[in-house]
């Protein structure tokens, strides 16, 4: 079977053997400590062992399956990881048009209270009006303000048009156990409910309901996405040595880099649909690795597209960067540049490649350039975008992250920062329980 693969040679130029060495042997304690539970953040490590206690997945799927029946439109709400993982595997897997392909058979996904845009959710609304839908909320607290906000809204909507029994029956709320607002709501309402795990936090939950209902209701195959995140759990497993195990490598190679500078990690994609694997990445990454004034930022960018913006930037700029290209060896589908008899564009000279073949030349063309220039490259390779591969790439991400933050000295499951805003905002907003930060915050605007 093929697999994913990590390609370090672009690094070469940047860093020796011996300095990846040393955190080499660095991932070989980190990742046992995952397993054993036995570095910080411990009580957040319930998606180590995850895959492999999936066993009930068919309340999910049938339940998928009965929302999803007599609707065209299955609203998701959620915000940071209680949306991006499902965003990300679903704009992966879906036709590049699927938005504007009419197929009664597929239900379509819109997410909502990822934001606190009054238009979009006043556009939402004018939009779902002459549609039938159906509401999914995702709160691991079930206090987070932008879902909160949108729900009340949708769930207010959904009530007056299908009346208050039947939009019981259209809403599913994915949270905690026992705490939030949100399952209060769900209890006292009657709502179908699934349980977020304890120990697992918002950017590592892709895998249990938080990820796996949206995505089986907008009818993909969520037992092969935890056949590929159980296949990569055995790979990188404690007993796993580090030339097989790329979570390891992965880790040791971008903590040498981080460590001669390299500051800035762009994560690269040649395949529009991998857009949202970026974004759910650059919060695995960011919200883990990013504090105590540490942490690589995690950028990304679109190629072919971006290298006509930010492509001077990476080639040319402040040499702080490294980039990490995410290349999907087996497009989906086959297209080749017709021959023109008149040649008028000057394209015969490809006339019979796959465009998928230009599109590699671009990316091989464009390392080389990017390695010269001063950006040190690494690659994964993926051998085709489907759920087993994206199980495989997600737990690969999550295991990477987790033996990284170690390694950077980090508590790579908590997110105190992502506290400040929300405290100002409520303090703006005059919640109860905030009058001392309210008068704190309005004498500071009027200095
Ligand atoms: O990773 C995290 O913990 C955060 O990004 C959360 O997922 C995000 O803030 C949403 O939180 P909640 O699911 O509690 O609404």
């Amino acid at each position: 079977m093929e697999q994913i693969s990590i390609d370090i040679k672009g690094l070469k130029k940047f860093i020796t053997n011996s300095e990846i060495e040393k955190y080499a042997k660095l991932t070989e304690t980190f990742n046992t400590a995952l397993h054993e539970k036995t570095g910080s953040g411990s009580e957040f490590l319930g998606w180590v062992d995850l895959p492999n206690e999936l066993n009930n997945i068919q309340d999910i799927i049938d339940t998928a399956k009965e929302a999803s029946k007599d609707i065209e439109i299955m609203v998701i709400i959620g915000i940071g990881g209680s949306y991006l993982g499902s965003k990300a595997v679903i704009d992966a897997l879906s036709n590049n048009f699927s938005n504007y392909i009419n197929n009664p058979d597929k239900t379509k996904i819109i997410f909502a209270g990822q934001n606190i845009s009054e238009d979009y959710l006043f556009e939402l609304l004018n939009f779902l009006k002459s549609k039938e839908w159906a509401i999914t909320v995702i709160s691991k607290s079930g206090t987070t303000t932008e879902p909160a906000i949108a729900f009340r809204i949708l769930k207010n909507e959904l009530e007056k048009r299908y009346g208050k029994q039947l939009a019981i029956k259209k809403i599913t709320a994915i949270t905690d156990k026992s705490k939030g607002a949100l399952k209060q709501l769900a209890n006292s309402e009657g709502y179908k409910t699934f349980t977020i795990p304890d120990d697992v936090g918002g950017r590592y939950s892709v895998l249990t309901p938080v990820g796996l209902f949206p995505i089986a209701v907008a009818g993909f195959d969520i037992s092969e996405l935890i056949k590929g995140a159980q296949y990569m759990h055995k790979r990188t497993n404690s007993d796993s040595n580090y030339e097989d195990n790329i979570a390891k490598q992965y880790a040791a190679v971008r903590n040498a880099l981080y460590r001669k500078g390299k500051t800035i990690e762009i994560l690269v994609n040649y395949n529009p649909k991998l857009h949202f694997i970026a974004e759910w990445w650059k919060q695995l990454y960011g919200e883990s690795e990013g504090k105590e004034n540490k942490g690589i930022f995690p950028a990304s960018v679109d190629f072919t597209s971006d290298l006509h913006s930010m492509g001077q930037y990476i080639q040319e700029g402040l040499r702080n960067i490294f980039e990490t290209v995410i290349s999907v060896k087996n497009p989906d589908n086959k297209l080749k540049v017709p021959q023109d008899e008149m040649n008028l564009d000057s394209l015969n000279y490809i006339a019979g490649k796959r465009i998928e073949d230009i599109n590699k030349m671009a990316g091989i063309g464009t390392s080389i350039a990017h390695i010269d220039g001063g950006v040190p490259n690494i690659k994964i390779e993926i051998p085709k975008i489907n759920e087993f591969y994206l199980g495989q790439l997600i737990y690969f991400f999550e295991k990477a992250c987790g033996i990284s933050g170690y390694a950077l000295d980090v508590n790579p499951f908590d997110q105190p920062g992502v506290e400040a805003y929300k405290k100002n905002m409520f303090a703006l907003l005059e919640k109860p329980g905030f009058e001392e930060e309210t008068k704190k915050i309005k004498k500071r605007l009027n200095d």
